[in-house]
């Protein structure tokens, strides 16, 4: 069994959650995921290690309230424990070789960039990291990018807090006043992982983008994360979560990723019911 030992609220719907799991902590690097089993009835969902202790032997992860499992896992609280956490899976995050890199995150996605961002600038590689948010009641993880970043760049769809507008916005700004970005890391929601890499296309910017959200079981056996990169037939749990982005073939990854919602919808009104 694996003890909760931190919950905290980041907004109304997103939660970080730190695991008592000594063995992950001691293999984790940045951009692998684990998969958990809130009881025996579950389903397993894989979520990205958002952070980790060596030392204390904790995981973190961060998870959305979107579906049955995640207002599941939301019961717990301190001291609960999960029956299945499973991990580090996926391949590390290659990182090395860069000097000045933007970590780009959009929404529920800076939950993964800031490992990035944090790898990078532990590394003494530059770190500008461009946040987007709906509004400023969603911002999360505010004071930790900004610990790993030589410039945290706030964006807010509405204004209410740092810059209006999005992050394609300030990236773009930023690669033509010359920030001279080597590599560019970007993770959120598809729509917005397609708009930076045709940005960075543009401008021949090597940019890495995750794929964990289409995975399912994140076991290489249901299939639900197979994606076309470079024309080649890929799975985001295996051969993944990070990928070229300009090679990625975003059209059939959106569609692949509504492909069971319509299920999930049902299931979570079971749940609520
Ligand atoms: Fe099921 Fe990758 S998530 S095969």
């Amino acid at each position: 069994m694996f003890t909760i030992v931190e919950k905290r609220r980041l907004n109304d719907s997103m939660t970080l959650m730190a695991v008592d799991a000594p063995f992950i902590a001691k293999k984790a690097q940045a951009g692998q995921f684990i998969i958990l089993r809130v009881n025996e009835y579950g389903e397993r969902i894989p979520l990205t290690i958002a952070d980790y202790d060596r030392e204390k032997g904790t995981v973190t992860i961060i998870y959305q309230k979107v579906g049955k499992t995640t207002l599941l896992l939301d019961t717990l609280e301190v001291g609960d424990a999960l029956l299945d956490f499973i991990g580090p899976l996926g391949k590390a995050s290659e990182l090395e070789g860069h000097k000045k890199v933007a970590v780009v995150g959009g929404g529920a996605g800076c939950a993964i960039a800031y490992p990035q961002a944090k790898a990078l600038h532990n590394m003494g590689v530059q770190v500008d990291v461009i946040a987007g948010f709906r509004n400023k009641d969603l911002i999360i993880l505010e004071d930790e990018m900004r610990e790993v970043s030589d410039h945290l760049y706030l964006m807010t769809d509405d204004g209410s807090n740092g810059h209006k507008g999005f992050v394609t916005a300030a990236l773009e700004e930023n690669i033509k006043n010359g920030a001279g970005y080597d590599f560019v890391v970007a993770i959120g929601p598809l729509p917005m992982m397609r708009a930076v890499c045709n940005l960075t296309k543009e401008h021949n910017i090597e940019t890495m983008i995750s794929m964990n959200p289409i995975m399912i079981d994140g076991t290489g056996m249901c299939g639900g994360c197979r994606l076309t990169v470079g024309g080649e037939t890929k799975f985001a749990c295996v051969d993944g979560p990070d990928f070229n982005g300009h090679e990625v073939d975003f059209d059939e990854a959106m569609k692949r990723l509504r492909t069971y919602s319509e299920q999930e919808k049902e299931a979570t009104r079971e749940f609520n019911c």
